[in-house]
């Protein structure tokens, strides 16, 4: 054997191959971004049949040690570069790409773990009776049958456990495409495939959806309203139909990230069909309260709820009962409702206003919005426009980072959380010119 062309590689069966590249990466002689040989190549080199070496390069890809790509070959997989909300931006430029929330709008803490406060031990009930009560006053009324209660720290760990409870790498999850980047990231390192279901001013299209689980997905994880990137919502009749497609998929497991809930200015309308076995409702407070409380309920039926625990136990047991204890404060106090039908109003107010002027513009601008960021489609070249608004001061993202699918439409992500109307015509001016419209 040439140690040049199999890399040292040896092995007469599937599982010897499998010991041998494992224990060349485990010794450093193959490192991440590495090419195997072809199947051919190593075949040839020891003397086995190709369907030997295609097993175990098979193998090595379920374990998500190696990736095969189209024509790359045969990569050594390392840890996947996720992308994330709060993107930073260059002194001087208006961040228009960071996706958070109007800090103005998030309720103090000072002064709000008070007296009623006192340390759990182990063996404490992992959710406090107070969001219990919350949970059942204003979750319940939106879901059907039997269902439980449990807390995650935010939405992201919600669909990361969720999905690991269920599958296993290499099986698919329908995703709406563009995506939310945390719930691309969730699949990618958990293994999954993703099957893009296209969105339009509806939400999640139901062609893409039916195409989805026809392709095998086993979960499906979808936002019902304020959907990020877009600020898509689903109208009444896309809910109808979408509830109907799924209905033939009684199996697969629902996932609804309602993450703008409390801040939303559209209804939530329930996608989960009232036979489905498998289901959870998910609202963060990151949105409202902020994203350093990590605290999102989940509401799911009792058996999704018993998965999620077992998998909340066996690694940080509970949510921290002083952010329980915050949130539940917060939520008691109407000087946190009156911030939210504040930011509320402001929120569309701000998205509404971008909408307009773009769409005065002559921009192919959807009608309705919601959530912290506006998606802008484009006639073309959206790296370029990003640079070019870049040079005249705004900081955006180019949709293609939201992208699931190969080919993805251009557009740009606006985040309109703390635009002023001043910002917002200068910077539907900029765009224009950039685009070089009249
Ligand atoms: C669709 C979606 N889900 C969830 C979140 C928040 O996730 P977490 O609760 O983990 O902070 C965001 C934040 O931007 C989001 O856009």
């Amino acid at each position: 054997m040439s140690d040049t062309v199999a890399g040292g590689i040896q092995g007469a069966n599937a599982g010897g191959l499998v010991a041998s590249i494992r224990a060349r990466i485990d010794a450093g002689a193959l490192s991440a971004g590495d090419a195997l040989p072809s199947i051919r190549t190593l075949a040839t080199e020891l003397g086995l049949n190709r369907n030997t070496v295609a097993a175990a390069y098979a193998q090595l890809a379920a374990a998500g040690i190696v990736e095969t790509r189209r024509r790359g070959g045969t990569i050594v997989l390392g840890v996947p570069n996720l992308d994330g909300e709060g993107q930073a931006s260059e002194g001087g430029v208006v961040n228009l790409s960071s996706g958070n929330p109007d800090p103005a709008f998030l309720p103090r803490m000072a002064g709000v773990l008070d007296a009623g406060y006192s340390p759990p031990l182990y063996g404490t009930a992992p959710v406090s009776e107070e969001l219990q009560r919350w949970a059942a006053q204003h979750m319940t009324p939106d879901v059907a049958g039997p269902h439980r209660l449990v807390l995650t720290h935010g939405s992201v760990d919600a669909v990361d456990r969720l999905l690991g409870a269920y599958l296993t790498r290499g099986d698919t999850v329908a995703v709406e495409d563009p995506c939310f980047l945390s719930s691309i990231g969730a699949l990618r390192l958990g293994g999954f495939q993703s099957a893009p279901v296209a969105v339009d001013e509806e939400g999640m299209t139901v062609e893409g959806l039916r195409a989805a689980l026809a392709a095998g997905a086993r979960a499906l994880v979808c936002t019902p309203r304020a959907h990020n990137p877009t600020g898509a919502s689903l109208s009444p009749a896309r809910v109808a139909a979408l509830r109907e497609v799924l209905a033939g998929y009684p199996g697969v497991l629902v996932v609804e990230d309602d993450h703008f809930s409390a801040v939303s200015s559209r209804p939530y309308l329930r996608v989960t069909p009232p036979d489905a076995h498998r289901w959870a409702l998910v609202r963060s407070v990151s949105k409202f309260l902020g994203p350093d409380l990590r605290v999102a309920f989940v509401l799911a039926d009792p058996d999704t709820a018993t998965r999620l625990e077992s998998r909340l136990s066996s690694a940080t047991t509970w949510v921290s009962h002083i952010l329980q204890h915050l949130v539940a404060r917060l939520l008691a106090d109407p000087h946190t409702h009156a911030l939210l039908d504040r930011a509320r109003a402001s929120y569309a107010g701000r998205s509404g206003l971008l909408v307009a002027e773009l769409t005065g513009r002559g921009l192919p601008m959807q009608r309705h919005t919601d959530g912290l960021n506006v998606w802008v489609p484009l006639p073309g070249r959206p790296r370029q426009v990003v640079n070019d608004l870049a040079k005249r001061g705004w900081a955006v993202r180019p949709g293609e980072n939201f992208a699931v699918g190969d080919r993805p439409p251009p557009a740009i992500r606006v985040t309109t959380a703390t635009l002023s109307p001043q910002q917002a015509t200068a910077f539907a001016a900029d765009l224009a010119a950039v685009l070089q419209m009249a």
